[in-house]
């Protein structure tokens, strides 16, 4: 599946003129979930702008995940959304109702009825994605936490080699990098924000792309901007050697 470099990361949001200025200055790509509780404010924010050739991403709870209860669980949330389609439909993690064995068939049955482009997978294991890869057709993408703090390695590498893009959350750590002094000094250096820094980081890696999450039109613009900036090897380097020790969402 084709991503643009940065989306919209939506938890938290509860407004939808958000959404709908993140489309006015260009994201065309909209991440949600069930769990964030604003499938509905997404939903008013993407028929209140341009939303063509959007990419909109929702996220089936564990409690949508046993095999009978995918279908309705889709269709509730396109209900909300507004849309008789979705273009990536993640499953958030592989817990509760999760079986592979099961809840993936029932995905790919959701997806050869038309209500979904793509399937996802948000926060598995390596171990987890070698099982999934048997039931899917496709890995169309997987989310997970990776920032300046936290990443792991075994996933960038899988979804290098398997050909899929890696969708980065949380590239800010919810705000940890403004306050990080290697990332400050980068900044500084090439006179832009710690958050232009993160995000230009986090997508410089082949395949990888973000959704920082993002409230007013200032944030708005200059994160999708930030993927633009060019990092000296000498900054790379020196994130590189961050020690990468924050996980903010374990399992
Ligand atoms: N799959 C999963 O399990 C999972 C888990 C966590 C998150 N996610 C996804 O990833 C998205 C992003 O992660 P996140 O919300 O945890 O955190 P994040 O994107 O790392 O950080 C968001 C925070 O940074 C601020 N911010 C954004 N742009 C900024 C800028 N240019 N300058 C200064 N501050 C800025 C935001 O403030 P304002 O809002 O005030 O702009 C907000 O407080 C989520 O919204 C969600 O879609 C997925």
């Amino acid at each position: 599946m084709d991503l643009a470099p940065v989306g919209l990361g939506t938890m938290g949001v509860d407004d939808p003129s958000v959404v709908a200025a993140a489309l006015d200055v260009g994201y065309r790509h909209v991440d949600t979930a069930q769990i964030y509780d604003n499938e509905a404010v997404v939903g008013d924010g993407l028929a209140a702008g341009d939303r063509e050739d959007c990419v909109v991403a929702t996220k089936l709870w564990t409690d949508s995940l046993a095999a009978d209860a995918v279908r309705a669980g889709t269709e509730r949330s396109l209900d909300r959304l507004g849309l008789d389609r979705l273009d990536l439909l993640y499953v958030h993690r592989p817990r509760g109702d999760y079986d592979p064995a099961t809840t993936l068939p029932a995905l790919e049955r959701v997806r050869a009825s038309g209500l979904a482009d793509g399937i996802g997978l948000s926060n598995f294991t390596l171990e987890q994605l070698r099982t999934a890869s048997d039931s899917l057709d496709d890995i169309a993408a997987h989310q997970v936490e990776f920032h300046p703090f936290f990443r792991d390695e075994a996933l960038l590498d899988h979804a290098q080699r398997e050909d899929y893009p890696l969708v980065a959350y949380s590239p800010l750590a919810g705000g940890l990098v403004f306050e990080d002094p290697t990332i400050q000094a980068i900044a500084r250096r090439h006179g832009t924000t710690p958050a232009a820094v993160a995000i230009a980081w986090v997508t410089s890696y082949d395949t990888v792309v973000t959704i920082p999450k993002a409230s007013s039109r200032a944030h708005l613009e200059a994160n999708l901007g930030a993927a633009r900036l060019k990092l000296a090897p000498e900054d790379i380097d020196a994130i590189e050697a961050i020690d990468r020790e924050v996980e903010l969402f374990p399992e």
